[in-house]
């Protein structure tokens, strides 16, 4: 028996696909007075335990919005430290990772990176091609609004007629094609926004949003979403087909 056979409640109730959005650094940083870089390496060290965690609940799917095509705008210091701390993170934990059944596909642009970067996502991705436990997608210099653009220049390149543009066309295109669209959406750090993470993907995605910072983020939180998750009555729609209604009153 695995350990997630003692945590599964019932299969269907356990989402495939995760998406976080992992905010809170920078306050969880300045709440112990240190600089806000502190809080991304902390944020690096949640991930890692919530990757774990979340495998052993029976989640196919974690995507975490690492960096956004918005943050830019930050200041250059905190940008280029994010962009030195995925380096770090890799050379601390890829083994790690890899060993743990860990599947890492990164998405987002990838032409605005250093070339150091895009070959370390190389090697993360290579090294961890085979592995099945759970798959981790890490979303850097994503925006939603890129996915949908990028997936309709790919649509024109493939030579689509107009007609045939339609939404398998394009989400057989988003970069998130390799999964089942998120069941859950859950965001860190009391923010109630997708801050342009998965916006065609979370179409039907069930919202969680807890105040913790995402470095405090732990078991008991996963398991606190995964609970709330698992009362919500998804109905994409329809209504729900009388016997569902009765069993669920009965
Ligand atoms: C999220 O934490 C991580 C990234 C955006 C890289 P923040 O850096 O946004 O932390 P807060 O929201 O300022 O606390
Ligand atoms: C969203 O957080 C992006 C990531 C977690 C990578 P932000 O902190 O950038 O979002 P806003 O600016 O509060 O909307
Ligand atoms: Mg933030």
């Amino acid at each position: 028996m695995s350990p997630r056979d003692n945590i599964l409640p019932h299969a269907a109730l356990v989402p495939r696909h995760v998406a976080v959005v992992m905010d809170g650094n920078g306050r969880w940083a300045r709440q112990r007075f240190m600089p806000r870089f502190f809080g991304h390496k902390a944020g690096v060290d949640a991930l890692v335990r919530a990757v774990n965690a979340f495998a052993d609940r029976g989640v196919q799917v974690l995507s975490v919005f690492a960096f956004s095509s918005e943050n830019w705008k930050r200041p250059d210091e905190e940008v280029s430290g994010l962009m030195s701390l995925v380096l770090v993170a890799v050379s601390k934990y890829l083994t790690k990772l890899a060993r743990d059944g860990v599947r890492i596909r990164i998405v987002g642009d990838r032409s605005a990176v250093s070339d150091k970067l895009r070959q370390a996502w190389e090697q993360a991705e290579a090294m961890t091609a085979n592995n099945t436990r759970i798959t981790l997608a890490v979303a850097f210099n994503y925006g939603g609004r890129w996915d949908v653009v990028q997936a309709a220049r790919r649509c024109v390149a493939d030579g689509l007629e107009p007609e045939r543009i339609d939404e398998r066309a394009l989400s057989e295109r988003m970069a998130l094609a390799f999964a089942p669209d998120p069941d859950l959406f859950i965001r860190t750090g009391g923010e109630m926004r997708i801050s342009n993470f998965l916006l065609w993907q979370s179409a039907y995605a069930e919202f969680v949003f807890t105040d913790c910072l995402w470095p405090d983020f732990g078991e008991r939180e996963i398991d606190a979403a995964l609970a709330a998750f698992a009362q919500r009555d998804r109905r994409f729609g329809a209504i729900r087909p009388p016997e569902v209604a009765m069993a669920g009153s009965a």
